[in-house]
């Protein structure tokens, strides 16, 4: 990842002349920024209602801390380590360790698996764009939850519409990346994240006053576990991976810039207590609404889209809110894109003769017509499907449940079972106690749980 874009006003540190944070401060937002983004609020509350509630829920939160944290952890120290993009770090930490060089496939798995996510995520940030259009045109007041359903339907049926919101949210993506303005922009974070948070606490009060809200919270805490299988696991884990922003060497290329004083459980500590906050907000905000209008759970990737309009149109200052809720998304989906987009563009840059520029272009053009025919899911392409899953589903389906699983294991594997321990015990902080817990979640639990959820499945 190019250090020039990716650090609040980097400083080259004097003994390895890589890059670094400024602070301990940048680092924490700009992974945060990475993770929380149309994960927590457009896909996880719709996860939750195809999964049938809160067991989806606490399997996911038991995959977050006893999976998500100890790989984060594992990312950022090897990222730490190596001090090179995710391909290079791997191979370089393998060929020092006296191991493999196919470590570096890690990697690789994990750049594809950011340019396939990539392709549909603008898909959705291109929703968000378009929303906090209509809801600054007023658009949705007074509407029923018919016409918010019908109105919603119908801008899917409309491919050039998405077209031109996809194109837009791509070239923004873009912009950022190809300017080297992502700095700026993650220090705009420091004030539009809070204020993306704010609005969600102002979401679940409103939920409070539909009279749905114990309903809600029912569903969302009080598991039925007869709703539990092998598919409701893997879509937990597969997501935990998708908010953490894990298997993609994002997180690897963050800890590259990382200074050996930052603590990095405490560091994890933060980024996933906020992240977690933000999705179970959203399920809070979202699940009201849909209780108290009747509306169905399981609708699919459409939910945010039908409910929270609801409450826009019939909430007092629901304009200005809801303009500044879809900004704001759209803002959170950005700081998200830009960090998909750098690993791929930076791959190109290094391995072909393209200028940071040219690299971006390319890696932008192609993504974009990828999602194009993630966008056709939704109305043309509806019926064109391999193995029941249509194109859309198919990219989320491979990604989330498949590659960064996969690469995620290769980094806790190569953290806890390659890399000399003491040193890792050295560099988490640990007593003997600690370490020991680490270890038994390093080296099995998350290793095996992985393995487990997979076997599970085949
Ligand atoms: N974590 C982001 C979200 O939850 O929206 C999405 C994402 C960003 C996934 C970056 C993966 C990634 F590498």
């Amino acid at each position: 990842m190019s250090a020039t874009t990716t650090l609040s006003a980097a400083a080259a540190s004097a003994t390895t002349g890589h890059a670094q944070w400024s602070s301990r401060m940048g680092f924490i937002l700009a992974a945060t920024g990475s993770a929380v983004g149309l994960g927590n609020i457009w896909k996880f509350p719709y996860m939750v209602g195809q999964s049938g509630g809160a067991a989806f829920v606490l399997v996911y939160l038991a995959c977050i801390s006893l999976i998500g944290v100890p790989i984060l952890v594992s990312e950022w120290m090897i990222g730490r380590r190596g001090q090179k993009n995710p391909v290079n770090t791997m191979a370089q930490l393998a060929r020092a360790h006296g191991h493999h060089r196919n470590w570096a496939l890690v990697g690789a798995i994990g750049v594809l698996g950011a340019f396939l996510i990539l392709s549909f995520y603008s898909v959705i940030g291109g929703w968000a764009l378009a929303y906090m259009g209509d809801a600054a045109s007023g658009s949705f007041s007074g509407l029923d939850k018919a016409a918010i359903g019908a109105a919603f339907d119908n801008f899917l049926a409309r491919p050039g519409d998405l077209l031109t919101w996809h194109t837009v949210f791509m070239l923004l993506t873009v912009g950022v990346v190809a300017m080297g303005v992502s700095a700026g922009l993650e220090r705009g974070s420091k004030l539009m994240m809070p204020a993306l948070g704010l609005i969600l606490v102002v979401l679940v009060g409103y939920g409070a006053t539909t009279g749905s809200f114990g309903e809600a919270a029912a569903y969302m805490f009080n598991p039925d576990w007869s709703k539990l299988d092998g598919k409701v696991v893997m879509a937990a884990l597969g997501h935990a991976f998708f908010t953490l922003s894990l298997g993609m060497g994002i997180m690897m290329a963050y800890g590259s810039y990382l200074g050996e004083d930052v603590n990095l459980l405490r560091a994890a500590r933060t980024v996933v207590v906020m992240d977690t906050g933000f999705a179970l907000c959203a399920g809070m905000a979202i699940f009201p609404i849909v209780f108290a209008n009747g509306l169905d759970p399981a609708a699919g990737p459409g939910l945010v889209f039908v409910t929270l309009p609801l409450a826009f149109g019939s909430m007092s200052g629901g304009l200005v809110l809801g303009t500044l809720f879809f900004l704001l998304l759209t803002f959170a989906a950005l700081t998200s894109s830009i960090s998909l987009l750098e690993p791929v563009v930076e791959l190109l840059e290094e391995r072909t003769p393209l200028n940071r520029i040219g690299a971006t272009v390319v890696a932008g053009t192609t993504i974009w017509a990828l999602g194009i025919a993630a966008l056709l899911s939704f109305n043309l392409w509806a019926d064109v499907k391999l193995a029941g899953l249509n194109i859309f589903d198919l990219l989320d389906h491979v990604t989330s449940k498949f590659m960064l699983p996969v690469a995620g294991l290769g980094a806790i594997v190569f953290a806890a079972w390659k890399l000399e321990q003491r040193s890792v015990q050295r560099e988490l902080g640990l007593g003997v106690g600690g370490f020991r817990l680490w270890t038994l979640l390093a080296r099995y639990v998350a290793p095996l749980g992985v393995l487990f959820v997979f076997w599970n499945n085949l």
